[in-house]
């Protein structure tokens, strides 16, 4: 038996100790079967509402869901507002650490001063209800504050990810049709400051929606200026009332649009609204975490220009009064041990992060945290792709110490929150699948007829009922939001993208994505997004992309390019060129690892190039079905281009 299939048999029963106390014991998943919405209801009760629900789904127009009709609710209030008025005012929100080694440590009684400071500032500069405001910063507490002064006067925040270009802003911009852009001059990464402003500049330029950019002085560094249209965020928030009086909005009411991959090459903006989702957050870091308010101290070492940001740094966290670690930079600086050293300073009880980065340490060796004390920590979580056995063994081991249950969760920017995972404190868990979906969520393994597969097969993942938390639509395309997740099985049915696999138990594995979207360190892009920024360079004529497997970051773009006659004698200074286009375009984590220049790619006989085949050299495994291949030389010729040993 391979060291890995003797991991997948291995079972980890929950921890007694942790078992006998858990927030959730096992009657939770009887008690969702029996009564679905009266189990979601209930967690709803949870949170503070302005005006109970009169109805909890209202699903008579499927797939356009709506949850907790009627009611109403101020959702920064919930996450701040309501812990200082029952008392909690001096519990920490956030121990935040720049990457430089400065710290803040903003209290709830703060925080909610800060929010309100930004509500009042956001009022001041002509921002209502509805409106949107893109917030592009780095990992710095403004922005988290940016974020819920949004939520708390009724604005729908748009958040772009800072390591994203001026073009990928831009066009999120003209989509969502944004006011105003909240972002900073810089922050610091890899032991420098990067800058932001500049790349705010160049998109708002090109837009005609954004009155004004407000901005966060982090790094003091030089930065060009428009009068009249960007302003100070120290100028304006700072001299503010810390008084804001929280407006109850509809459950319904957008609170965000997060941009995501899809497989063609405009980003999807998804929509995700208040009351069903703030729920669900809630109520998932609670339960998938066993979080305890007043002693544990949490980390999401995502960045809040993710969908796991959204949730499990901001909106779950806060929901939940917890106290959160935030940090701004990268984990190799200033030396590998930098998490751990700030485990062993928060004493972290509970860690989320990616399998990517767990690969990333196994790499760097198990004397490095070992170096450290990790003793606080009790739970640990992992999200963004499959954790394979050995990384899940290794993070239990040299990170967990052996006594910490991993929780690996399964969702989607579109799901909004943890859709599939095991409870700590119920589960026996098997490294590498996530298990079990959710109490109150319907998940199911299908053919590519829809038909319920039983155990021991692969198949599709869908999930078959609405959850609270799951996107209304694709902002300003109804019919992209049928046409994508709710028409392969019907518009009842959500077709996740994933492929899955139930084993004998019944336990789910997932098995990565079965359309044209790549997983890279856990970010999606999509093949198409990358293909048509490479064949926009004047030197290509025709591009294909497929997500090769890595051992560190999941996949790894690989570029398959043919270039135009005039560029063909040009050699390694195109491809450098080429990865530093798609850099520009895109941004960084688009760029391929590997750019090979070919005579012809393979296609089918209808025109479709087979991405199959090219992740098949790609990987360097052996060539599969060719038949369906209008030349098979091609593949040959290709191969022929291949590095030498490869
Ligand atoms: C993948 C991130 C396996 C999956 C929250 C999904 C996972 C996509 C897991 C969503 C997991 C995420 N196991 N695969 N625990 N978590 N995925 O929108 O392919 O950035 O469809 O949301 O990541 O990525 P997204």
């Amino acid at each position: 038996m391979s060291e890995s299939t003797e991991l997948e048999g291995r079972r980890f029963p929950a921890p007694e100790q942790l078992a006998g106390q858990a927030n959730v014991g096992p009657d939770v998943y009887e008690r969702a079967a029996q009564d679905r919405l009266g189990f979601w209801a209930e967690a709803a009760e949870r949170l503070t509402w302005a005006q109970r629900w009169d109805e909890v789904l209202d699903w008579s127009n499927p797939p356009f869901a709506k949850w907790f009709v009627g009611g109403k609710l101020n959702v920064a209030y919930n996450c701040v507002d309501r812990h200082v008025e029952a008392g909690h005012g001096e519990q920490v929100a956030y121990h935040w650490e720049g990457e430089p080694g400065d710290t803040r440590t903003i209290t709830y009684a703060q925080l909610k001063d800060e929010v309100c400071k930004a509500a009042n500032a956001l009022v001041e500069l002509g921002v209502q209800a509805g409106d949107r405001v893109a917030i592009y910063m780095p990992m710095i507490p403004e922005a988290v504050v940016a974020m819920l002064a949004c939520a708390r006067i009724g604005a729908v925040h748009m958040v772009v990810f800072g390591g994203f270009s001026s073009d990928a802003l831009a066009s999120r911009i003209t989509d969502s049709g944004a006011v105003l852009v909240v972002t900073a001059d810089g922050g610091y990464r890899r032991g420098s400051p990067s800058a932001l402003k500049p790349a705010v500049d160049e998109a708002v330029g090109r837009t005609d929606s954004v009155r004004n950019v407000l901005v966060v002085r982090r790094t003091e560094q030089d930065v060009a200026w428009t009068e009249g249209r960007d302003l100070w965020w120290q100028d304006v928030v700072d001299r503010q009332s810390t008084e804001h009086t929280a407006e109850a909005f509809d459950a319904e009411h957008p609170l965000y649009i997060m941009y995501t991959s899809g497989t063609t090459a405009s980003p999807k903006g998804i929509l995700h609204t208040s009351g069903g989702y703030l729920t669900q957050v809630a109520y998932t870091h609670w339960a998938s975490f066993d979080l305890k308010p007043d002693t544990d101290v949490f980390w999401t070492s995502a960045d809040i220009g993710w969908v796991t940001g959204h949730s499990y740094i901001v909106y779950g966290p806060l929901a939940n009064r917890a106290t959160s670690v935030m940090y701004e930079g990268t984990p190799e600086t200033p030396h590998r041990g930098r998490w751990f050293e700030l485990i062993e300073k928060y004493r972290v009880t509970i860690m989320y992060t990616a399998p990517t980065v767990i690969r990333t340490f196994m790499k760097w060796g198990e004397d490095i945290p070992a170096g450290f004390d990790l003793t606080s920590l009790r739970l640990l979580g992992s999200v963004g792709e499959p954790i394979n056995p050995e990384a899940w063994l290794w993070y239990h081991k040299n990170i967990g110490g052996g006594r910490c249950p991993i929780v690996d969760t399964w969702w989607q920017t579109e799901t909004g929150a943890h859709m599939i995972n095991p409870l700590p404190g119920v589960t026996s868990l098997k490294p590498g699948s996530a298990q079990t979906p959710f109490p109150g969520i319907s998940a199911k393994v299908v053919d590519d007829e829809g038909n319920e597969l039983g155990d021991d097969t692969t198949g599709l993942l869908v999930l078959t009922e609405p959850w609270p938390s799951m996107l209304r639509t694709i902002w300003g395309d109804d019919d992209r939001y049928v046409d994508t997740y709710w028409s392969r099985f019907g518009k009842q049915v959500y077709f996740a993208g994933d492929g899955a696999k139930k084993d004998a138990d019944g336990d789910i594995w997932l098995l990565g994505r079965v359309d044209d979207v790549m997983n890279v360190s856990g970010h999606r892009i999509s093949t198409t997004e990358v293909e048509s920024s490479l064949v926009a360079h004047p030197a290509v004529a025709e591009a294909a992309v497929v997500g090769a497997s890595d051992p560190t970051t999941g996949q790894g773009i690989v570029a398959f390019v043919i270039l135009r006659g005039s560029a063909e004698d040009s050699g390694d200074d195109l491809v450098k060129e080429l990865r530093q286009h798609v850099r520009k375009d895109i941004g960084p984590i688009a760029s391929p690892r590997q750019i090979m220049v070919v005579q012809e790619l393979p296609k089918t006989r209808s025109g479709k190039i087979m991405r199959r085949l090219l992740r098949d050299i790609a990987e360097n495994r052996e060539l599969g079905d060719v038949t369906t291949l209008t030349d098979s030389s091609v593949m040959g010729l290709i191969k022929d281009k291949l590095p030498a040993g490869s």
